[in-house]
């Protein structure tokens, strides 16, 4: 369908931020994440475009069915594992590594007695989501490496804070993983972007980064391009109308926003229903013919307003920038209360 609202994707500036994370961890091999169609830049063209990568890790069963189907050969991991007999054996014929993360999936695994398969034992450092119990790894750590399946056993853990560096609970994560690690003597993985850029010193076997390979920061307090990354998604859309209107004419659902005098209004074809949030409220940035604006009043579904005071000679058809190189996605992410994975993954749908 042709779409006023379009996410076109950059992939030299993917590339660009894969030889960044190349930099950063360069003892480790890179396992980039491209689940939620990654992050809404198109999960096959990413996979196809970083050919150099190690493996690939997605969250369900299905994506890395799809992986396969589209002739992706590299290393699968699925963070969420297998959810019953048939999808473990599938997954054992495509050579695809599930994270376990529950007793259940041992005893699955254990009743298999022909083929290799390569397996991820993920477990709870503090994130409290899928993650065996610190105190139950070390019986799953043995009972995997007796199943007869197996062929490769990496231990797998994620942070819950590694967005703040500082927190006290990452250095908690660190010291019950590699307490683990050492034990078991386990091929390891445990950092994401914010954890690979913030602790080099941990960085382990294999590196998870999602976010930074998409061009936005995992920190609030540093930009992308303070961290050497480019940004692979621009957002943009038609201008499809240019209003003169009066002094004190409201704009929008709810009348959020009066004219504070006689003014020019653009009306951009991008809304909700195009993964455009609606809680950016007025004063979130926009950019049109080489200048940023604002947004003016509340998103509808498929329009947003604009100020034009300060744009020189706008014309129906303009290209407005939503986010992209000249207005990265984490402003605007910041303007609707929400992070840039949200805007990103939402997003897919204008490709
Ligand atoms: C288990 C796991 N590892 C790595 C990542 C990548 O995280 P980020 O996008 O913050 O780099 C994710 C994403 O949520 C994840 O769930």
């Amino acid at each position: 369908m042709i779409r006023n609202a379009r996410a076109s994707i950059d992939l030299s500036a993917l590339q660009h931020n894969f030889q960044r994370v190349k930099q950063l961890a360069p003892s480790s091999r890179v396992m980039p994440v491209i689940k939620a169609d990654a992050y809404g830049h198109g999960m096959i063209q990413v996979a196809q475009c970083l050919q150099q990568a190690d493996a690939f890790a997605v969250a369900q069963f299905g994506e890395a069915m799809a992986l396969r189907e589209a002739g992706i050969n590299h290393p699968i991991t699925v963070f969420q594992g297998f959810q019953n007999q048939q999808q473990l054996q599938l997954m054992l014929e495509h050579k695809i590594r599930p994270a376990v993360h529950q007793l259940w999936q041992i005893e699955l695994i254990e009743q298999l007695t022909a083929g290799q398969l390569s397996v991820w034992l993920k477990i709870n450092s503090g994130m409290g989501r899928l993650g065996i119990q610190q105190t139950e790894a070390e019986p799953a750590w043995h009972r995997l490496q007796q199943a007869p399946v197996i062929n490769e056993l990496g231990l797998m853990s994620h942070f819950a804070n590694a967005d703040e560096p500082e927190h006290p609970a990452n250095q908690q994560q660190i010291a019950c993983f590699q307490q683990l690690a050492s034990q078991f003597n386990a091929e390891t993985s445990l950092a994401n972007s914010a954890g690979l850029i913030a602790f080099s010193d941990i960085q382990g076997d294999w590196v998870r980064p999602g976010i930074m390979l998409y061009g936005a920061s995992p920190f609030a307090n540093k930009t992308a391009a303070e961290l050497g990354l480019q940004p692979v998604m621009q957002l943009t859309a038609d201008l499809l109308a240019i209003n003169l209107l009066r002094k004190g004419a409201t704009i929008g659902y709810g009348d959020l926003w009066a004219c504070p005098e006689d003014m020019p209004v653009g009306i951009v074809g991008v809304g909700y229903g195009d993964g455009y949030p609606r809680h950016a409220g007025t004063g979130t940035p926009v950019w049109i013919n080489g200048r940023e604006t604002q947004l003016l009043g509340r998103v509808s579904m498929d329009s947003v307003a604009i100020d034009l005071r300060n744009i020189d000679r706008p014309r129906c058809g303009d290209e407005v920038v939503m986010w992209g190189p000249e207005l990265t996605v984490d402003r605007v992410a910041k303007c609707a209360d929400t992070i840039a994975y949200e805007l990103l993954c939402n997003a897919s749908s204008c490709r």
